[in-house]
């Protein structure tokens, strides 16, 4: 299987820090974000990385990353130009993903200590159709939260105003190459954005979504606040 990293996006909430460099480039710990992304995939035995990036910072993370020889992976880069949305940056991937492949995709500001392997290993026998990573987190406000029915998910809430559970979609996806066809159906949200939630959504109304919980450490650092809990969480490194 190949993996897929977006790290494109503006990272607004982590200003000013962001306006020096790329929010999956600031240290966490002993390493840039990035680098729990592309070691995550690696341990989990996916060699094929592209990353999505933005036009900030690009020559960075080619200075960090290289080839990815020293981190025993290959990547492949491409540049999203706007911030259009984590379903625009995925759709960057459509030529790099053959026909009939299946693949996980991760957001890079999401950290976490679960091994990706099992996941992945069950994602290999599901015949067709999507796979979701779900956490129980305390304020499911701030995230896409699902409708579970059974083994698996009716519908996807992005950041609603009552949950309809304590779980949050975690940005660890992985899907049948049917999802470029999908991210082509949506249209912009009110943010002005592709949404990934829209595209999990056919998914679900397929009644192909489906997930597994996460049961170690997770958070997206995509605030101050996790971002500061990241950096004290994984200072050793792991
Ligand atoms: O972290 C999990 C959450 O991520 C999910 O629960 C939500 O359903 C999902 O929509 C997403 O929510 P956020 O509002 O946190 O997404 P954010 O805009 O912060 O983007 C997260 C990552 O996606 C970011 O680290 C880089 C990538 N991204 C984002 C945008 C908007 C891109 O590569 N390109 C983009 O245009």
């Amino acid at each position: 299987m190949k993996g897929v990293i977006l790290a494109g996006g503006t990272g607004t909430r982590l200003r000013p820090l962001t306006n020096l460099m790329n929010k999956h480039l600031l240290p966490v710990g002993k390493y840039p974000m990035i680098y729990y992304a592309i070691k995550k995939l690696a341990d989990a035995g996916i060699q094929d990385i592209l990353l999505v990036i933005g036009k900030q910072s690009a020559g960075m993370y080619v200075d960090y990353l290289g080839s990815g020889n020293d981190f025993g992976v290959r990547i492949t880069y491409k540049i999203q130009d706007q911030a259009g949305g984590i379903a625009e940056a995925l759709s960057l991937a459509s030529d790099f993903i053959e026909a009939n492949e299946k693949f996980v995709v991760l957001l890079g500001d999401n950290l976490f200590t679960d091994s990706l392997l099992p996941f992945v290993q069950e994602f290999q026998s599901q015949p067709e159709g999507a796979k979701v990573i779900l956490k129980m987190v305390d304020d499911a406000r701030r995230y896409g939260v699902p409708v579970i029915e059974g083994a698996i998910i009716k519908s996807i809430l992005e950041k609603p105003e009552n949950p309809p559970s304590n779980y949050c979609v975690t940005g660890i996806y992985m899907y049948d190459n049917e999802v470029f066809e999908l991210v082509a159906q949506i249209d912009p949200s009110s943010r002005g954005e592709l949404e990934i939630t829209d595209v999990n959504n056919l998914y679900a109304a397929k009644g192909v979504l489906t997930y597994n919980v996460m049961n170690g450490w997770w958070t997206d650092a995509g605030t101050m606040e996790s971002l500061h809990e990241a950096g004290a969480k994984l200072k050793e490194g792991e």
